[in-house]
């Protein structure tokens, strides 16, 4: 739709027989009829008188630049034709082109004709635009889909050898996303701390059976071997060009380090140890030990809770035990929920 702005009558009849053809048509006799008609009718192209009584095209051109509603419509000045200055100021106030009085009909008519077709390619424009916008939101989330199915899988892989369910990879991973979040990490990051941790024991892939699987008590021997998960793990996890392969890397390697250096396998020793591997290895103690495991029954919550302040300063970073037992609500709703 146009709208026609113009005072005089003579001059909107004209407008009218030229464009009648083009589209439908608008006619406004006032500035402050033109304003509210474009705000209620949002037309494709404006064709403003300048020189009117009252609101005159100038304020009626602001107003409307003013407005996000109808700050993008099109607007063509019509002006006398011996006025210069009218036509930089109108160009100044943010119209597209002018028109001159007396009219040219053949003038008029081919510029409403290129600037609706400019007004209306530009539209199909924005709209492909948030067409391609809203494909790749939904790629990017199809994406990130497959990410997490394909690492929850991988982490349930190692753990199913374990000869335990998936359920302590999925407590474990939630306790540390608490931890992440009670530290003041952000939501992203506490969340890559979430997945990443599900790969802590991706490694036990490369363990044989009958050391994983064996019910007794290993020998020194087969204790080495099982303590090679964290470097199968570092393995498999390195190399990766994501955020989320590193921290899992950085987590499968540091995850049985101990605070007073005796854990392996760098036997790194208090801060040494990475933020995550620290916050791992408390989680991954306390949910083995509230699991069923084939040499032994699951503890208790409050036996298990007790066992990690126990450790604390000497296993595990005093400062995250204390973090940890006070997110003992939330750690309980998550052994609710997570069952095997
Ligand atoms: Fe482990
Ligand atoms: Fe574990």
């Amino acid at each position: 739709m146009i709208l026609l702005v113009d005072d005089s009558r003579s001059s909107v009849n004209m407008l009218v027989n030229a464009l009648k053809n083009f589209c439908r048509l608008g006619v406004s006799l006032n500035g402050e009829d033109a304003v509210r008609f474009a705000r209620q009718n949002l037309p494709d192209l404006i064709l403003l008188d300048i020189i009117m009584p009252g609101t005159d095209g100038f304020a009626v051109c602001d107003t409307l630049k003013a407005d996000p509603r109808t700050r993008d419509i099109p607007i063509i000045f019509i002006t006398a034709m011996d006025d210069l200055s009218h036509k930089t100021k109108g160009f100044d106030a943010g119209a597209v082109d002018y028109i001159t009085k007396p009219f040219d009909i053949t003038e008029v008519k081919s510029r409403v004709r290129t600037h609706l077709t400019l007004k209306l390619a530009g539209e199909a424009l924005k709209n492909q635009n948030a067409i391609l916008e809203e494909t790749v939101r939904e790629r990017t989330r199809d994406l990130r889909k497959t990410q997490i199915e394909v690492i929850d899988r991988l982490g349930k892989a190692a753990e199913y050898r374990d000869q335990n369910t998936g359920t302590h990879i999925n407590r474990m991973s939630k306790y540390c996303r608490l931890m992440g979040k009670a530290l003041g990490l952000s939501r992203e990051e506490y969340e890559l701390l979430d997945l990443a941790a599900t790969m802590h024991d991706v490694g036990k892939i490369g363990i044989s059976d009958n050391i994983l699987l064996k019910p007794g008590k290993l020998d020194n021997m087969e204790w080495e071997d099982m303590r090679s998960h964290t470097r199968i793990g570092e393995k498999l996890l390195s190399g990766g060009s994501s955020r989320l392969l590193d921290l899992a890397r950085v987590i499968a390697m540091t995850h049985h380090e101990k605070w007073d250096g005796t854990g392996y396998h760098q036997r790194l020793k208090g801060r040494e140890i990475p933020l995550v591997g620290r916050i791992a290895c408390i989680c991954d103690v306390f949910d083995a030990l509230i699991s069923k495991r084939p040499y032994k029954d699951p503890w208790p919550v409050d036996k298990a809770l007790a066992e990690i302040k126990k450790g604390s300063g000497e296993f595990f970073d005093p400062e995250l035990v204390e973090v940890f037992l006070s997110l003992e609500p939330e750690i309980r709703k998550i052994i609710e929920t997570h069952q095997d």
